[in-house]
């Protein structure tokens, strides 16, 4: 069992963190930048093979820039993770590219076995999926078999597998609200923020798990604060993977999609913006005239580990979705017993999200 911890806890776990990221970072490595010819004759290549291979680009808002304009150029899509799984399922298409992390492709393939789905790499994990093996979390459900289990998104399939309910951060409080209203007592895993956010929200009672985001969790309280007094008038807009500290001084707390819409909503000139800078690119599109300033992730000794970019949607790159889609290579598949038991509660998950209104939540 890996209950929410004490504080030595939390620091034998970042540390841990920075030496997994290492790792992948050693073995698998961040891109290489390409000049801009370079890059568009990648781009002229791949969207030729996508139209010849009816095939799809799905991105999440984190990755490259010219990802998520050739998702958009070519039908696909750009998205939150709800978003990008409802759009994989609906998307008439037999090859879902799919450029984000590998339970975004995990996801899009449960949901859509007939559908061959690839990734720019395999490599691209999430420091959620990494902090929740599915034998210890199998034993902590065990013991409290009483409880309903609802798990992030940000899981592999067998965690899924496990649960009642998956939800991601833009659904996550309605569904826990929903549970508690029917008197449930819950198991939330795996993001202790969201889990400790979604337990304040509603009131509920939650058995937290305790891993957390490398990149939310990084953003610092004091050093917002400070910001604050550089831009009296900015919004403060926050993923609720941040730390409660953050939270607590953040005008509007969603999910990416809830930021953008909040970005582009509130008539703030000035927003301060606590998630991944890869949501730049999309906040600048959707609000030209707005400045957008990334939250604070160094503290006093002015390091970080992340920067405000999660370096497994930094490896998403142009080549590496050419490389796939060509060699029809980094293909996800899901062992098939799996997938149907998994399918239950992400199902669930849609069905409730089409039948409820999702809220943004905050002080905006
Ligand atoms: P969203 O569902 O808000 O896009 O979040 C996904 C994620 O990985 C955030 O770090
Ligand atoms: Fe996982 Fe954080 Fe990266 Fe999102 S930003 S994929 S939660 S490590």
């Amino acid at each position: 069992m890996k209950p929410a911890d004490s504080s030595p806890a939390t620091i034998d776990r970042l540390a841990a963190d920075t030496v997994i990221v290492r790792e992948y970072l050693d073995r698998v490595g961040q891109p290489q930048v390409l000049d801009a010819a370079a890059e568009e004759q990648l781009l002229a290549r791949i969207k030729t093979t996508m139209h010849a291979n009816n095939a799809r680009l799905v991105a999440h808002y984190y990755v490259d820039a010219k990802l998520q304009d050739l998702a958009e150029s070519t039908g696909g899509f750009v998205g939150d993770s709800l978003e990008m799984a409802r759009f994989g399922r609906e998307v008439d298409a037999d090859i879902l590219l799919v450029a984000g992390v590998r339970f975004m492709g995990e996801t899009a393939k449960i949901l859509s076995p007939e559908k061959t789905v690839l990734m720019p790499t395999l490599e691209a994990t999430c420091s959620l999926d990494i902090g929740c093996p599915i034998a210890e979390f199998a034993r902590f459900c065990d013991a409290h078999p009483e409880r309903k289990v609802v798990v992030y998104a940000n899981t592999s399939a067998a965690v899924k597998a496990q649960a009642d309910w998956v939800v991601t951060s833009s659904i996550a409080v309605d569904v826990v609200e929903h549970l508690m209203e029917a008197g449930e007592k819950i198991i939330w895993a795996p993001d202790r923020h969201l889990g400790s956010y979604i337990q304040k929200t509603t009131g509920a009672d939650m058995l937290l798990w305790d891993s957390a985001c490398i990149v939310h969790e990084e953003f610092k309280a004091r050093g917002l604060l400070d910001m604050r007094k550089l831009y009296p008038d900015a919004a403060i807009l926050a993923h609720p993977e941040s730390p409660a500290a953050v939270l607590q001084i953040a005008d509007v707390i969603g999910s990416t999609t809830q930021i953008i819409k909040a970005a582009r909503n509130l008539p703030n000139k000035d927003i301060i913006v606590a998630t991944d800078k890869g949501i730049f690119h999309k906040l600048q599109q959707v609000a030209p005239e707005k400045r957008f300033i990334i939250a604070p992730t160094a503290g006093n000794d002015a390091t970080c580990r992340s920067c405000a970019h999660c370096p497994w949607m930094g490896m998403n790159s142009v080549q590496r979705l050419l490389d796939s889609l060509t060699a029809m290579s980094n293909e996800i598949l899901v062992d098939s017993k799996l997938a149907e038991r998994a399918m239950l509660p992400l199902q669930r998950m849609l069905d409730f999200a089409a039948t409820n209104q999702l809220k943004v939540r905050g002080k905006a």
